[in-house]
């Protein structure tokens, strides 16, 4: 959610900031915008994608050695080149960039426009930078300091990027509940929300952590607190490498992440899973073996596709572990009052994991008493670092912004822990446990063969990209599964999708079912097949066109259904790691054919870092 790029040092600040901005456009692309200081501080900005500001800025004066740069995703007012970042103070000194939300921005405002200031956008950003000139005014201090008093004073999550006229040489950063990376280079500093626009030039990576202050030289970094204590930053290498954040000859990167689902499984099964001796490594599980096995009950707190995977993962864990479970929207969770006991364990699920409600929720239920194990992608990540214990999904840089690898990689590891708890606690006999992990291991080359149908699931996907609605209809393991389905083809497509139990359907979303409704059933092989063959039947009786994902062995549905796609078999508690395949390929080719910007939906950004 709004991506930052800042660049100090000897080379042409612009390209390099430009650059950037395109690689984290994943994370907002309504406007964008960049200030440029050498002896003048210029600013640059224009609503639309990074290509629309790089269009109107050809043959501008672009030269400059220290730069921020910023592409957004809108809070506080429309998109509009007026309301896009960086914003100037009042006097023009100042140019700054933020992602993030000052909830006492409207305070701070009145007391500005008391004192005369006046506003030239609807931002809060734009309030915080006027709030720390004047700071800077009525204390006649330096621009490090005012920004410090000034954050003392702000409510919300902010990383924030300054230049000042006056002091060309330095850039300051600062961070309360939204990700920053610097980069460390030869006689170069870079800035930005995550790694990407980094590692091409160096591997050399500090996390700036909350309340961090960063006051940044070409040749000098020095990281204080709000106290102005001076921090030893902590330096960490990079294990990124820069094809994974190219499209490597795909035309999209969501296809791309479809597609690098065998790997991505198989990297996550990697060094924990040795399917023949029968044995999971997980040191975030084995260290904390005791608090897991004794757990009372289970939180699971995510959101959207990582919301569907903790609803897989309470199946897996009821079922294997006996251990009770409740997945909870993230959002919902920070604003209850929800009762926490001392045995219970908190899953926190996320791809980016910088998702601002799963952060707060996982500070909420830390507070009280807690244990938190994350389940989460990025490593470095905010939640990554906010947890007790944790396993990576190790799926690599996810920049499609619907989710789709970070949702199989997060099923694999999820099974692994519940597997590896059931056998501590001994809830699973011994043969259901090795055949569980000899079909774990044989997932990347099942997700492999099921990609094989994507050139039959792009001619069946023209035929459904006219319609308006779709009903998504599963039951058990793969009753999440739909949601997930119907979740991706409204991202993708704009096409109203609603997923269901689909036992449930009877009790109201039957009334939608007509000649004109496809209903995607997603029906593999396992112990509700009977079940959901008659749901098919009652779907079929008042008209409704069917469409099904299946096991490739299946007889029954392909005569019933109007499309099917198939999947290879596996044991149902694995089944969602193939069935959501075909899913993500319908809804991405859907949006294809609707000719929609796949990789960026309208109004979404991969990183949700606003409540
Ligand atoms: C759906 C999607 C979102 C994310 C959600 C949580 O395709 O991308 O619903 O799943 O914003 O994000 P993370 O997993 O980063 O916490």
């Amino acid at each position: 959610m709004c991506g930052i790029v800042a660049y100090i040092g000897p080379r042409e600040a612009y390209p390099l900031i430009l650059k950037g901005l395109k690689r984290l456009e994943y994370r907002g692309y309504d406007s964008s915008g960049v200030a440029l200081l050498n002896d003048d501080l210029r600013v640059y900005k224009k609503k639309g994608k990074v290509a629309e500001l790089e269009e109107s800025l050809v043959g501008q004066d672009v030269h400059a050695h220290a730069g921020i740069g910023h592409t957004r995703w809108a809070t506080h007012g429309e998109p509009s080149d007026r309301n896009a970042h960086p914003h100037s103070s009042a006097s023009g000194r100042l140019a700054m960039i933020h992602n993030g939300i000052i909830e006492n921005y409207a305070q701070l405002k009145n007391e500005l426009i008391k004192k005369g200031y006046s506003f030239q956008s609807d931002t809060d950003t734009e309030v915080l930078l006027n709030f720390v000139e004047d700071i800077q005014k009525n204390n006649n201090c330096g621009l490090e300091e005012a920004v410090r008093i000034a954050l003392r004073r702000v409510v919300g999550a902010y990383v924030i990027v300054l230049l000042d006229k006056d002091h060309p040489d330095t850039i300051i950063a600062a961070r309360k509940g939204s990700p920053l990376v610097i980069g460390i280079g030869k006689g170069e500093h870079f800035l930005a929300s995550d790694a990407s626009p980094i590692i091409e030039y160096t591997k050399e990576v500090v996390y700036v952590n909350d309340y961090e202050l960063a006051i940044l030289k070409a040749d000098e970094l020095i990281l204080k607190n709000l106290g102005n204590e001076k921090i030893t930053p902590f330096i960490q290498k990079l294990d990124l490498e820069l094809a994974a954040i190219e499209k490597g000859g795909f035309e999209h990167f969501m296809l791309k992440e479809i597609f690098e689902q065998p790997e991505t499984i198989f990297d996550c099964l990697r060094g924990r899973l040795d399917a023949e001796k029968g044995i999971i490594t997980m040191a975030g599980v084995e260290n904390n073996i005791e608090k897991l096995r004794n757990a009372d009950r289970m939180i699971i707190i995510a959101c959207g596709t990582s919301w569907h995977a903790g609803l897989v993962a309470e199946y897996i864990f009821e079922e294997l572990c006996r251990i009770p479970v409740e997945v909870e929207y993230a959002s919902e969770f920070r604003y209850r009052n929800p009762v926490i006991h001392n045995g219970d364990v908190i899953i926190a699920i996320s791809q980016s994991g910088e998702t601002a409600d799963t952060i707060v929720a996982i500070e909420k239920a830390k507070e009280q008493g807690a244990f938190i194990m994350g389940v989460v992608n990025v490593v470095g990540s905010s939640i990554a670092r906010l947890s007790h214990a944790g396993a990576y999904t190790h799926a690599g840089p996810e920049i499609g912004v619907a989710s789709t690898k970070a949702f199989t990689a997060q099923l694999a590891v999820l099974t692994m822990i519940a597997l590896k708890i059931a056998k501590e606690k001994d809830t699973i006999d011994q043969t259901r446990y090795m055949h569980l992990l000899a079909e774990l291991h044989t997932i990347p080359e099942k997700a492999r063969e099921a990609l094989k149908a994507a050139d039959s699931i792009k001619k069946l996907a023209s035929r459904y990209a006219n319609d308006a609605n779709a009903l998504y209809l599963g039951r058990g393991y793969n009753f999440p599964v739909a949601l997930e389905g119907a979740l991706k083809l409204k991202e993708i497509s704009y096409i109203h999708a609603e997923g269901y139990p689909a036992a449930e359907m009877k009790h109201g979303p039957i009334a939608l079912v007509d000649e004109t409704l496809p209903v995607i059933f997603v029906a593999t092989r396992d112990s509700y097949h009977d079940k959901i063959v008659s749901n098919i039947q009652e779907i079929r009786a008042r008209k409704g066109r069917v469409v099904a994902v299946i096991s490739q062995d299946d007889e029954v549905i392909p005569k019933m259904a109007e499309d099917y796609m198939t999947v290879p078999e596996t044991d149902e508690l694995l089944a969602p790691m193939l069935s959501v395949i075909p899913l993500q390929l319908f809804a991405y080719y859907i949006g294809i054919a609707k000719g929609c910007d796949v990789d960026k939906p309208r109004n979404l950004a991969k990183s949700v870092t606003v409540e």
